[in-house]
């Protein structure tokens, strides 16, 4: 009898592992002429923002092609380049063909970022005489200079891949300033981002020289607006010794690139600066839709405004402080796996007050204990099978034993 209630549930866990629709490494894998390209998507986390999305259009260049952007210009500028080849529109073959009017401006994934001046992430696509296609910056008077030259692969309408001829180069983009000059301030930069408070913690403590030392491998930093720190729910950091305040600190950052797109396709528990051992210091995240929620164990808190996403280096803004486990919750709950005992029962002992945070933030509490319908997968607008299904393992988990234990008891 348990047998096939266990397939079942198997088959649940292999649904939920299968959430994205693409993935656009695996895709040019298969092709080694877009080696380059495809290393640079990998370098600049592009893939994972190509592969939270569908409805969307990658131009490719073959490794002749690209030539003239690799290795030539700094890494921040390539994705920005990159960035203007990924259309957030559909087009297969036929539709390039079938333009009305035969020109169309499409909006691309650097517009989206925030870097691109005025309309310069847009692209003009125009169905040119004798069945060429050309593609040119949006920019008035650019000219069409790259051709489409053939079709790579179609997932309609999820993601088509097609290959032209040569990059579409925007007005500045090339030029834009080295991001060593802006990371060079990363104070100066969250103090005009609204995060005052965080910024002088930083200096004050001199953690700030701890961010600066991953600065070149790759730095992500949730730096807690001014207003999270006024939250009544932060408890008193004057309270905290030295070393608590360094390892709370050291909690806002990453010791690597992790950008919107690699969040939002994010499933495993990731390192802060804080981490020493496995499991501790570490946060998850879920999805709802286009927002990200920064999970602690504690308190969620949302991922507000990208401050820089210069790579290898990225600043958001955070709702909330992020309030460490370690630091502020019940030792039950940061385990690396949930304990499978646990789950159909709501914990009675969720800690101290502090799990009750966060009031205009996503619902719930946080502990992994909580029962299904506490969770994220329940509470958060659950718009799509995809963002429900991103959500963090332990409530997933929980949500599968509750299935299985339910199943039992009805088979028994
Ligand atoms: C397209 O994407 C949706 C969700 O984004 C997914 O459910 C569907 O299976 C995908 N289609 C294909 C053919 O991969
Ligand atoms: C995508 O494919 C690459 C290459 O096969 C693989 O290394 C990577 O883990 C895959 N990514 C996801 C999210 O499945
Ligand atoms: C696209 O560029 C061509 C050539 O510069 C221009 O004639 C056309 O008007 C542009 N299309 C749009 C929609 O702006
Ligand atoms: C950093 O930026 C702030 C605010 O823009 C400015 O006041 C400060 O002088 C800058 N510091 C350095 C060292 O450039
Ligand atoms: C966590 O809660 C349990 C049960 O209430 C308690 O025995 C334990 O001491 C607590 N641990 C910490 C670190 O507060």
């Amino acid at each position: 009898m348990a047998a096939p209630l266990l397939a079942f549930t198997f088959s649940l866990l292999a649904l939920a592992s299968t959430v994205h629709s693409h993935n656009i490494t695996q895709i040019l894998a298969d092709n080694p002429e877009y080696s380059s390209f495809n290393s640079y998507l990998s370098q600049t986390k592009l893939a994972d923002e190509i592969n939270s999305r569908s409805t969307i259009t990658l131009l490719v260049l073959n490794n002749g092609a690209m030539a003239s952007l690799a290795g030539k210009h700094p890494l921040s500028v390539i994705k920005n380049a990159l960035s203007l080849l990924v259309l957030l529109d559909y087009y297969d073959p036929q539709k390039l063909h079938k333009i009305s009017e035969g020109t169309v401006l499409t909006t691309t994934l650097y517009q989206t970022t925030g870097n691109a001046p005025g309309n310069l992430g847009f692209v003009n696509i125009t169905d040119l005489k004798g069945g060429k296609v050309g593609f040119g910056s949006a920019a008035s008077g650019s000219k069409l200079d790259s051709s489409y030259t053939k079709s790579v692969k179609q997932i309609p309408y999820n993601i088509s891949v097609l290959e032209i001829d040569a990059p579409i180069i925007s007005p500045g983009l090339l030029t834009a300033p080295a991001p060593s000059a802006a990371v060079s301030n990363i104070t100066g930069l969250l103090e005009k981002a609204g995060c005052k408070t965080f910024a002088g913690l930083l200096v004050s403590s001199g953690v700030l020289k701890t961010y600066e030392s991953t600065l070149e491998k790759g730095l992500t930093v949730f730096a807690p607006s001014d207003e999270a720190f006024k939250d009544d729910d932060v408890p008193d950091l004057t309270k905290l010794t030295q070393a608590e305040v360094v390892s709370l600190l050291e909690y806002h950052a990453l010791a690597e690139y992790k950008p919107k797109g690699s969040l939002k396709t994010n499933k495993n528990r990731i390192s802060t600066l804080a981490t020493n051992g496995a499991g501790k210091y570490d946060i998850t995240t879920s999805t709802s839709g286009d927002e990200v929620v920064l999970h602690t164990g504690v308190a969620p808190s949302r991922v507000a405004d990208t401050v820089l996403d210069a790579t290898p280096v990225v600043i958001f803004t955070v709702d909330n402080v992020l309030l460490p486990a370690e630091l502020f919750g019940n030792a039950t709950s940061p385990a690396p796996a949930p304990a499978p005992v646990t789950a159909p029962t709501p914990s009675p002992a969720e800690g101290p007050s502090p799990t009750a945070a966060s009031p205009p933030a996503p619902p719930t509490d946080e502990s992994p204990e909580s029962s299904p319908s506490d969770s994220p997968v329940g509470s958060a607008d659950s718009k799509s099978a995809k963002s429900a299904a991103v959500v963090s393992s332990p409530s997933l988990f929980a949500a599968l034993v509750t299935v299985f234990a339910v199943a039992v008891s009805v088979s028994l």
